[in-house]
């Protein structure tokens, strides 16, 4: 049997829907581009959403957005997709890692406390906080920060739609956010960003930075430098297939990650995440820790030779200039060593919940 971390189904409603466009010979932004954000915004509680070429991108264009005239110093966790800093580094802004928390696995906020006290006066602080894995941060003790450092923010949703910390939804803390749609993602177009916003005024300036600086489409008045950021009409069309069927994908998600990790918690060798509570998340993946890097090991290679995938839970970036050395984030290190992530997503049948599960309980108990 085949278990894939996620997988592609292209349901009737994303073909009419593309059907549609093609058949309109539409290519550009349009109609689905629309719904698609208003449904969006809404189900986020955020004014504003604007469909970008991808996660990446609308990181880059809320970075630039936000405090254009100050020099930013952004600090962000050491652990996350690269993305995360590369945005940063190509535009041209200095990048600090954060520690994670021993036991969330995500941004360790009294670290981030630590080192912030040494921003120079300066400098401005541009901190990002990355919802990993579909969990928000600790979003209650950022809150506390922001209000004693007054930082500007860009959340890193890329990996977390839908998701609440006390009933307020992701995408909501920051001056910006930034969500993804490539592949495997909870909403997926196989490319594509999303940047959501609050702020009237920053969300014009982000909806000019990410086409070509240009202030209104057709004209050509171009008030800053931008970018080239934009999916088509066929994209923005399976989005808004997609978006129409989240609370379904919504529960078989949160069920088959509580599904596989209530039997898998009985074992010593792995760990899981402690999600805070307060928090109502709906998983991207489902990612452990092993108790040895030897232990992971074997059991990548034990579940690769059954036919169900996992991926290494993140490379962290060491070469200069993004300043992240070992010795600063020990618990960053020790998940990088140990950590995997299986898929929970809502293709899976309950045949290949109950064959992954038995796969990884056979293997446990011969050790
Ligand atoms: C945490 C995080 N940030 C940023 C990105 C970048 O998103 P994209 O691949 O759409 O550029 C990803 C992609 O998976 C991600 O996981």
């Amino acid at each position: 049997m085949k278990v894939n971390v996620g997988e592609l189904v292209l349901d009737e409603n994303a073909r009419k829907y593309v059907n549609d466009a093609l058949e309109r010979n539409w290519l550009s932004r349009g109609k689905y581009h629309e719904l698609f954000e208003k449904e969006f915004a809404r189900y986020h509680n955020v004014s504003h959403a604007l469909l970008v070429a991808s996660g990446t991108d609308a990181l880059k264009i809320g970075y630039e957005s936000v405090k254009p005239e100050l020099k930013k110093q952004v600090y962000t966790s050491a652990t996350t997709f690269p993305a995360t800093w590369n945005a940063a580094h190509y535009g041209g802004m200095p990048v600090y890692g954060v520690d994670i928390n021993k036991e969330t696995w995500l941004i360790d906020m009294n670290d981030l406390d630590a080192r912030l006290k040494s921003v120079p006066a300066n400098e401005h602080a541009l901190v990002v906080p990355v919802h990993l894995f579909g969990v928000p941060c600790d979003m209650p003790h950022f809150e506390e920060l922001q209000q004693k450092y007054g930082f500007s923010s860009v959340e890193d949703s890329c990996e977390s739609m839908f998701s609440t910390f006390h009933g307020r939804s992701v995408g909501t803390w920051g001056d910006f956010a930034a969500f993804s749609m490539y592949v495997s993602h909870i909403i997926t177009a196989g490319v594509g960003g999303i940047i959501t916003t609050n702020n009237d005024a920053l969300f014009e300036r982000a909806k000019t930075i990410a086409v070509h600086g240009q202030e209104k489409q057709g004209v050509y008045v171009h008030k800053y430098p931008g970018h080239s950021s934009r999916i088509t009409e066929l994209e923005a069309a399976i989005a808004y297939a997609n978006v129409q069927r989240i609370e379904h994908n919504i529960t078989s998600r949160k069920h088959n990650y509580t599904w596989i990790r209530s039997r898998l918690e009985e074992f010593d060798q792995l760990t899981f995440q402690k999600i805070q509570k307060g928090i109502d998340f709906v998983p991207m993946m489902l990612p452990f820790k092993c108790e040895s890097p030897e232990l992971k090991s074997a059991l990548e290679a034990h579940l690769q030779k059954n036919g169900i995938a996992t991926r290494e839970l993140f490379p962290i970036i060491e070469k200069a200039p993004l300043n992240l050395n070992k010795n600063y984030y020990p618990h960053s290190y020790e998940l990088q060593k140990n950590g995997l992530y299986m898929g929970c997503h809502e293709h899976l049948t309950k045949e290949q919940l109950e064959y992954v599960v038995q796969t990884i309980e056979t293997f446990l108990k011969k050790q």
